[in-house]
């Protein structure tokens, strides 16, 4: 079973972005982080992480093709709350999908509260930290050994 771990816009600056709301891990700490939780759970992980908005699509689209992966977590950034393009591309693809966050977008600004990709996702993880991405993998596990 693998798992396409995508991360969107500004996630490449964590561990010197807004250090108070993100902490002090890099996306390289996290991913190899999750790497091994995955791995010790039986699920083997990709990383991908692009700022624009058609590199992360064209992810989305190539999961399954390119990447063989079998579920896709996604913490697209502030794409999230206005990207109808990424959307669509979930919509495209036919495998399970979690959307994630790091903070917990609900308890801050209000243009955070909304997820236009939400509807075309199994469910949402978000507010756990580095956490939200392994819950995503066992998450995707879940639905995929039901
Ligand atoms: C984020 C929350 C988004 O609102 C924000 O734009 C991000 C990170 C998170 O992981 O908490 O870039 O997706």
């Amino acid at each position: 079973m693998k798992i396409l771990v995508i991360n969107g816009p500004n996630l490449n600056m964590l561990g010197a972005r807004e250090k108070e709301v993100y902490g002090e891990r890099t996306l390289a700490d996290i991913n190899a982080e999750v790497a091994a939780f995955a791995a010790a759970n039986g699920m083997d992980t990709e990383f991908f992480q692009s700022n624009c908005e058609g590199e992360l699509c064209e992810a989305v689209q190539q999961s399954v093709s390119r990447y063989k992966a079998d579920g896709i977590v996604l913490n697209a950034g502030a794409y999230t709350h206005y990207s109808h393009a990424l959307g669509d591309a979930l919509a495209c693809v036919r495998i399970p999908k979690v959307e994630v966050h790091i903070s917990n977008v609900h308890a801050r600004e209000e243009f955070r509260h909304v997820s236009v990709l939400a509807r075309n996702c199994s469910g949402v993880i978000c507010g756990f930290g580095a956490d939200s991405y392994k819950l995503a993998c066992l998450a995707i596990k879940n639905i995929l050994t039901k």
